[in-house]
């Protein structure tokens, strides 16, 4: 491997590998997020899709199709569908977090309203149902639609978890299982499932995605308390003002004496939040080690969506998705 590979991120290798199809689903996201009757849809959704993303959802996707041998059109259509759920969650979670900044730009529901965040959501589920659809591939749109009740289902839980310090570790991990993980799994499963790969490439990819989803949120949730908001292009501290129990809080909710209890029992559960605060709970998150352990578990779930990818057959695009692992929680070093 040269030098300058090894400076190319594994999600922009994986990128290039896959441009072709990548070009396929941004045309087919860019065609399908129009519409003709309310030109607040192409305001809205331009917006956001214009901002770029990382994409990794839908790459996940190709690449399990491409890894299984598929050379059909229809992962193109399961990318986008993937894509647009993902988007359509990001509208209405920034509604949910009343957050400001996404994609490193004003959230949609900070330049137009909560009204049309909500709506344009709904429209974009309803053209991701559509997109599922046509590959004709019940087991597909199984995996999919199941996809997109569960990721629901998790934003509820988090929503009556947050500001309860009894939420644990357990509940936490249902959470983002659901609201996060579901959606890399499924887009992994639908595309070896779409190539029509054996069953246990099917489960080992699904497993992956799984374990990475999973690595992936604990990383995010941990860049809202340590990490770099220009580089993230989110606000960071969004989930403190929220009161939402991620895990490094959990972790030093365990852990707290007298006096750290008292001030998350005021934090978080009685919401009452005062000047400096943030740092505080950052400076006793750091005293009881719970960045650290939160840091640790993540890269335990990076080791077990490596350990399911070597179930599958050696191939380079196997080694980019092994890479991608590490990658999504390298931001934490
Ligand atoms: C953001 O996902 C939502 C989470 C699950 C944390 P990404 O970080 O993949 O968002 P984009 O698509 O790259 O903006
Ligand atoms: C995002 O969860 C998960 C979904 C979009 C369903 P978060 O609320 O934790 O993610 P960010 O930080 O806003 O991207
Ligand atoms: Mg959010
Ligand atoms: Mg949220």
């Amino acid at each position: 491997m040269g030098l300058d590979e090894v400076k190319v991120k594994p999600h922009e290798r994986l990128g290039r590998w896959l441009a072709e199809d990548m070009d396929g689903v941004n045309d087919m996201i860019r065609k399908r997020m129009v519409s003709e009757h309310a030109p607040r849809i192409p305001e809205v959704t331009a917006h956001l899709v214009e901002a770029g993303g990382k994409r990794l959802r839908p790459m996940l996707t190709l690449a399990a199709a491409r890894l299984c041998g598929y050379a059909g059109p229809y992962h193109v259509h399961l990318a986008a569908t993937v894509e647009f759920i993902h988007t359509a969650t990001l509208l209405h979670d920034d509604v949910v977090d009343e957050s400001q900044r996404r994609r490193g730009r004003p959230t949609a529901n900070l330049l137009w309203d909560n009204k049309s965040s909500v709506l344009v959501g709904d429209y974009l589920f309803a053209r991701a149902f559509q997109l599922m659809v046509e590959p004709g591939n019940l087991r597909v749109l199984n995996i999919l639609s199941n996809a997109a009740a569960v990721i629901a289902e998790g934003e509820v839980l988090q929503l009556t978890a947050a500001q309860d310090l009894r939420t644990d570790e357990s509940i936490y991990l249902q959470v983002i299982r659901g609201k996060t993980a579901a959606l890399f799994s499924a887009a992994t499963e639908a595309g070896a499932v779409v190539a029509g790969a054996t069953e246990e490439q099917v489960i080992a990819l699904r497993d992956y995605g799984d374990a990475l989803g999973i690595a992936f949120q604990i990383a995010d949730d941990l860049l809202d308390y340590g990490g770099n908001s220009t580089e993230i292009g989110k606000n960071t501290g969004d989930d403190f003002r929220e009161r939402k129990l991620t895990l490094p809080v959990i972790k030093a909710v365990a852990a707290a004496d007298a006096a750290e209890r008292a001030f998350w029992e005021r934090v978080i559960e009685k919401g009452d939040q005062r000047e400096g605060d943030l740092d505080a709970a950052i400076a006793i998150l750091k005293r009881r080690g719970a960045l650290d352990a939160a840091r640790a578990d993540a890269f335990a779930w990076t080791a077990k969506a490596k350990a399911a990818m070597s179930r599958l057959p050696d191939h380079p695009l196997r080694e980019m998705l092994e890479d991608l692992a590490d990658y999504v929680v390298s931001r934490l070093n």
